[in-house]
């Protein structure tokens, strides 16, 4: 389709907002090391996860040279399990597993509707307002209220505040932790060590401070927290996990829409999913993205459209961002997302691309957890391809009622 090629330079800086890219590569040893240990062997709530360590205590090789290594690495692990769902630091009584439950690593509506009204949950920043005694936001969307530094050349017209508090859904650490190396909705966090001493000021308001020993356990506890065998096997072995196979002519018609991905098809636009949701993880643009759009492949950042469509109902706010060219732009949104990390305004509505797999198990959906399941999820990416299609021109990007249901046929795979 050459006659389109032109338009993608023009149509990138409105629909493909990139950023900074990461290469979703094969885990390195030290994380195969991690993972190939024990679960979540003292606490053992998930039976999943109990069955996963009798899997690995059977695959143990018992090389008497690694001996030590590995108690170390489960003493790590034990250590880390029992801070994440016990140690407060002396805060205001929230643990890690307050947020990111044992059942789905994330926290839903439901979930926290059954929650005593007692429960740690309900104080700070899960308050309508900071620190203040109304909840609903919380009870509806499950959204708690992350504050975000500004950067240095951007401010917020009418404000002197120097920083921002975002409502933001609950991120699974299911299998994300272990395989992710993009940690937040915007990616601020560069390390889980740093994203977990940060955890506990933040929601846990500690007072007392967690030793580096304490971090890594954290971190190398939530690296065990893979719950789908395919993906085990690639963090393990580095085999790369094979897309669910369709099992109805529906679901085939599904799987289309959303893989296929190959230029050499005369049809560079089919398989529309797949630009973004590409690679092993499917949370990284492809190289048939790169063919037709220029974007880099591997790129995690980018705007699927939530902020812009408004969903979610936030506040929109107007951020004045000065370019290193001293010209200003304006940009109303209510989450700028990557921008507040990079300071460019290109990355405005930017998110990190989130993996697909095991999605089932965590609605509600996207940073503001807009979307309460796959039937408004995908009533966006309807809106947005034939947005895309209809407003912005481009042909072949449409989701009819019946590409829609095919593409939720598909999805329940996963
Ligand atoms: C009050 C609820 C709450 C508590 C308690 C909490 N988190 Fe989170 N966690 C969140 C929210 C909300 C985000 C997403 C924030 C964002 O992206 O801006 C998040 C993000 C994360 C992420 C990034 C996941 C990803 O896929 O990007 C990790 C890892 C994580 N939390 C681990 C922890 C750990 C470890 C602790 C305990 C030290 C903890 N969390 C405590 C709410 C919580
Ligand atoms: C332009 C790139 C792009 C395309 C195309 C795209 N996605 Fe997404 N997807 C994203 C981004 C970015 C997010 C996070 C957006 C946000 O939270 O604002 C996301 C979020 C999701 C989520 C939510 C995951 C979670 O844990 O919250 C699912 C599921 C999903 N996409 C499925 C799909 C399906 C199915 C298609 C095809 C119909 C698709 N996506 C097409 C970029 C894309």
């Amino acid at each position: 389709m050459p006659g389109l090629r032109w338009i993608f330079p023009v149509l990138l800086a409105f629909l493909f907002v990139t950023s900074s890219t990461a290469t979703v590569a094969a885990p390195d040893g030290d994380g195969r090391d991690r993972s190939g240990r024990s679960g979540d062997r003292d606490g053992g709530r998930d039976r999943d996860r109990d069955d996963r360590d009798r899997d690995d205590r059977d695959d143990d090789d018992h090389d008497d040279d690694h001996d030590d290594d590995d108690d170390e690495m489960e003493d790590l692990i034990r250590h880390g399990s029992r801070l994440f769902r016990r140690e407060t630091f002396g805060g205001n009584g929230r643990t890690c597993q307050s947020c990111h439950t044992s059942s789905t690593g994330t926290i839903n509506p439901l979930q926290i509707s059954l929650l005593p009204v007692d429960d740690p949950i309900f104080q700070h920043d899960a308050a309508d307002t900071l620190g203040g005694s109304t909840f609903n936001r919380v009870q509806q969307n499950a959204t708690f209220l992350v504050n975000v530094a500004l950067p240095e050349n951007i401010r917020i017209v009418g404000s002197d505040d120097r920083s921002v508090l975002l409502p933001r859904g609950v991120p699974t650490i299911h299998n994300t932790a272990a395989l992710d190396p993009v940690l937040m909705w915007d990616g601020r966090a560069p390390t889980l060590q740093i994203q977990a001493f940060e955890a506990w000021l933040g929601h846990s308001q500690i007072t007392e401070l967690p030793t580096d020993y304490d971090l890594d356990a954290v971190a190398a506890f939530q690296q065990t927290q893979v719950t789908i065998p395919q993906l085990r096997k690639f963090l393990e072995e580095g085999r790369t996990p094979k897309l669910p196979r369709p099992r109805t002519a529906q679901q085939r018609r599904g799987m289309l829409f959303f893989t296929d991905d190959n230029p050499a098809n005369g049809n560079p636009i089919k398989g529309r999913c797949v630009h973004c949701h590409g690679g092993p993880m499917l949370n990284a643009t492809t190289p048939g993205t790169e063919m037709i759009f220029g974007i880099p492949t591997g790129t995690r950042f980018i705007s699927a459209f939530v902020s812009e469509f408004e969903l979610g109902g936030g506040t929109p706010i107007t951020y004045e961002v000065t370019n290193p060219d001293s010209s200003v732009t304006e940009i109303t949104t209510t989450d700028p997302g990557r921008m507040l990390i990079t300071g460019d305004p290109i990355d405005a509505s930017a998110f990190k691309i989130p993996t697909i797999w095991g999605f089932r198990n965590t609605a509600p959906y996207f940073h503001n957890n807009s979307a309460a399941n796959i039937d408004e999820l995908m009533d966006h990416y309807q809106e947005y391809f034939n947005f895309v299609e209809n407003v912005l021109g481009i042909q072949g990007f449409g989701m009819t009622d019946a590409d829609k249901e095919d593409i939720k046929a598909y999805l329940r795979l996963f």
